[in-house]
């Protein structure tokens, strides 16, 4: 805590949670045939058998009730140079797509270009947690698709790495 007395406000909370570096991904879908989506840091991988990653999502999101009502979405790990495809997710408004350039993943969710990898998931589980919900997604299938450094979030900013190791590429689907 940064002040020596009086209890921790929720200001000083988020202040040292965010000397925490993330990577940053987008959540996308299709809802009513149109591209919805959110930029999330809080993404986590859970289990290899069967492929689980989770997220935490504020309950004042907009965007969570379009994505979760089809109960299937991409998750795009963004790239260094797509701090662009962040801001732009990260408002709220109801065309963030309409500078962004994507196609279809094989379930039909965005995956916007330039991104590194993308996971189709189905959406497995949801569970209250304080002020936000817990998700968990079920990986249906992943693709890497570009070899690049990650965007990272760190004390409000966004930065690359300085040095980035070579990657694997890797494909799979992710069968019952
Ligand atoms: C780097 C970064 C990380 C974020 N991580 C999360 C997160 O883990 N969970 C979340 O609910 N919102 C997160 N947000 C905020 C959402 O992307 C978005 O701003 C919020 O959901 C409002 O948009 P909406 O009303 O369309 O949902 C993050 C924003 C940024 C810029």
């Amino acid at each position: 805590m940064t002040r020596a007395e009086g209890p921790a406000t929720t200001d000083d909370f988020r202040l040292l949670l965010g000397h925490f570096p993330t990577g940053v991904v987008a959540v996308t879908a299709i809802h009513a045939a149109r591209p919805v989506g959110l930029v999330v840091g809080s993404f986590f991988s859970i289990s290899l058998r069967p492929p689980l990653i989770g997220f935490g999502i504020n309950n004042t999101s907009t965007s969570w009730p379009l994505i979760s009502a089809g109960r299937t979405f991409s998750v795009n790990v963004l790239a260094a140079d797509q701090d662009h495809v962040s801001r732009a997710l990260a408002a709220t408004g109801p065309d963030k797509f309409a500078d962004l350039s994507w196609h279809a993943s094989e379930a039909g969710s965005p995956v916007i270009d330039g991104s590194l990898a993308y996971l189709d998931c189905d959406l497995h589980a949801s569970h209250n947690a304080g002020d936000h919900l817990l998700i968990i997604g079920l990986v249906r299938r992943f693709r890497h698709l570009r070899s690049a450094a990650p965007l990272v979030f760190f004390r409000r900013g966004y930065w690359s790495l300085s040095s980035t190791p070579d990657s694997t590429q890797s494909t799979g689907e992710c069968l019952d």
